[in-house]
Formats: structure tokens, sequence, C-alpha cells
């Protein structure tokens, strides 16, 4: 876990001495069910990670913004009126410059100063980092207002994302990074952007990220087109089916599909939902081996029939599977690479570690990282 005070330090030795400044904590997420899904209108199950970005901010007057990512070990620095500028080709700078238009747009007054900033989350494996990177350039530059307008801040880091970067995601990422709360998941209603906090309490079981170290790119990957076939498939099935999302289409509507991969497409979308909701309800009644289930149906279905998984990523699943103190894991974000969410014995952890990094290095000629995570708060000032 990153310690503010190390990064106050790493302020110190770039910037100089600062009196006081503002400390910030921006999660990543990962979802236990339901991918592909938010932008179909349906529900889905994240939760906030416990590992994230930590920033201090400390305000000037210098009308800029300079930040100091540690990562990158790297400073850019954004003059306020040279925020038009377009030809920007680092991908971390252009988060900067399309969240400080967005502050920009929304007539709120950008604040001047210097931040320092580190990450725990591994960057670019679907577990959010781009989205708690965007959600914490908004609420360090408005934090009074979006501190008390968490919706606010989800849909204007959204529109970032799809208006500033061009990735057509959805709403899940942001909306739990804005909403989360220690210890529960988020259900997310994502075509009426309502919740409802779902605690998890999950015995003698434990979530365990297991990294496939398989760089994705969300821009690159074949997200936005997976998002166009599912606009065809709600299409295909219009003129008998009064749905207006496709996760509301009737089951046996999508039978007169009759092209094979819209077909699958409709299928996996209109199964997961029903998934996520009967994994909400195995939440609750803490029924946790029923929810391993559902995990690994919910991975042969993105696999199969929405054809996100790849052979990394279904190396892990297949090995976890026959850990026996595995009762459940599936690939999860939009995917392509990134990472597998596993339910895992808390006894057999350090086995489960072990057996899994050997037989993917076998496999895959690649190590695997391992993340142990606990569901915490959403984006906060600390
Ligand atoms: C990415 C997107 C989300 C969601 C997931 C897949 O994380 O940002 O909006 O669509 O993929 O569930």
């Amino acid at each position: 876990m990153i310690q503010v005070e190390d990064i106050i330090v790493e302020y110190q030795k770039k910037f100089g001495e600062i009196s006081k400044c503002e400390k910030y904590f921006s999660p990543g997420r990962v979802n236990i069910i339901g991918d592909h899904i938010d932008y179909n209108g349906g529900y889905v199950l994240p939760f906030a990670l416990n590992i994230g970005i930590t920033a201090v901010f400390a305000p000037d007057d210098n009308q800029e913004l300079s930040i100091y990512n540690l990562d990158f070990n790297e400073v850019f620095t954004v003059e306020f009126n040279q925020l038009e500028k377009t030809e920007i080709d680092v991908n971390w700078h252009q988060y900067v410059l399309c969240s400080l238009q967005q502050i920009k747009r929304n007539n709120f007054k950008l604040r001047s100063g210097k931040i320092v900033l580190q990450s725990d989350l591994p960057i670019g494996a679907g577990l959010s980092s781009s989205a708690a990177f965007i959600c914490l350039l908004l609420f360090i530059m408005a934090s009074d207002y979006y501190n008390t307008n968490r919706l606010q801040l989800a849909l204007d880091a959204q529109k970032v994302e799809t208006e500033g970067i061009g990735v057509k995601c959805g709403i899940m990422d942001q909306y739990v990074i804005s909403m989360a709360q220690k210890n529960h998941a988020i259900l997310i209603d994502c075509q009426e952007l309502k919740h409802e906090q779902i605690p998890i309490d999950l015995g003698k079981y434990q979530f365990v990220i297991v990294d496939s170290n398989f760089p994705r790119n969300l821009s690159d990957s074949q997200y936005n087109e997976r998002r166009k076939e599912c606009g065809s498939a709600l299409a295909a099935v219009k003129e008998f089916d009064p749905a207006e999302k496709l996760v509301d289409v009737h089951q046996i509507s999508i039978g007169y599909i009759e092209d094979d991969t819209l077909y699958a497409r409709a299928k996996h979308v209109i199964t997961e939902q029903q998934r996520v909701l009967a994994a909400a309800d195995a939440l609750n009644l803490n029924k946790i081996e029923y929810l391993g289930k559902l995990m690994n149906i919910s991975h042969i279905s993105l696999d199969e029939d929405f054809e996100v998984s790849n052979h990394a990523l279904n190396c892990i699943h297949h090995y976890a599977h026959h850990f026996r103190q595995c009762i459940g894991s599936r690939m999860t974000g939009a995917g392509f690479g990134g990472c597998v969410i596993a339910l895992v014995e808390k006894d057999a952890i350090s086995r489960f570690v072990t057996y899994i990094g050997k037989k993917y290095r076998e496999d895959q000629d690649r190590d695997a990282g391992f993340y142990l995570v606990q569901p915490s708060d959403g984006i906060r000032m600390m």
C-alpha cells in the first residue's frame, strides 16, 4: 500500500517545501459479475478496490497545473491558457488535458497548483486505472462540488473517456469509483443510474485478482465493435420484440436472429443479466458457493458467446477451475487481456498463488500478478 507521507517526501524533493496540501485516494475497481452489460442498460455488480491512485495536491497562483507522475517519473505541465492544445502524443497527458477541458466546459474554476501521484494499480490491466485517474483529476479540480454530487462526477468522468479519449465505455467504472462503500459491492442499474449497496461477507473465502499481464488497450481493442454488435442484435429483434434495451429482449426472441455472431452476443447479454441478479441474491443470502458457480458460467459466456476472453485469461480460469479450493473464477472487465477474479478459500490462497503462478508460466511463458483485494470506499479526500 502506498503511503501518502512518501508522496509528500517526493513532492518536496521535486517542487520544494509545502506548508499545506490536500490528500486524495482514487480506487480501482473489479467487477464480480456482469460484463458488457452497462452499455446495454442492465445491472452490474462491481466493487472498489483498496488499491488505486494516491495523490497530493498543493494549490498555487501560477495559472497552470503540474503533475508529477511517479509511475512514469515524469512531470507534465498544462498552462491554463493552452488548454485547447491538441498535439498530444503521450497517453496520460491526454487524460489530463481532456479532464481539464471538461472542468472548463462545466464552468468550474480551474485550480492552479501541483499534483504528485502514484498508483499501485497495474496500468491497463482491466482494473480501471484510467477511470480512477480521470475521476481523481476531476475530483481534485472541484472536490467541494463532486464530493456531494457523485453521480455527476461519474457522468463527467465517463464523458471525458467517451468524448475526449474516444472509448465508448459504459458508466460502470466511473460509477463504482464515485459511489462505492467499504465492504460492499454495488448493484448498479446502468439505465436508471440508481444503485443498491450489497454487503460482502464471504465467510471462509476471499477474492483474489490474477493479472494475466497480457496488456490490453481499450481504444485499440474490439470494445467499440462489441458495442456496435449489441446495437445490431437489438435492431435485429426490433420488429417483433418491444424491448428498448438488449438486456430486456426476451430469450425466445433471440432465436430469430439469423446472424450467428449477433445471436451469440445477445445470448451473452441476456443470460449475464440474469446471472448478475442471481449473484446479488447469492451475496445477500451468503450463498457464496452459488456465487462461484455463476462466475464460472459467466466466464464461459464471455469466452464462447461474447468472444472477449483470450488464451491467457482462459488459461488462468482453467487452472483456477481445477484448484479444488477455488469455487469460481472469471475474466473481469472488458477482456482481451487484463485480469481474472477468483473466489478462493482463505487457507488455500498461498497454494493457489503458487499453483496458478507455476501453471501460467509453463503454459503462457509469462508471469501472473496476484492481488488479495478488499472492497473499499470510493474516491475520497484523506
Ligand atoms: C470497460 C468499460 C466498462 C464496461 C466494461 C465491461 O471496463 O469501461 O464501461 O463496459 O469494460 O463490462
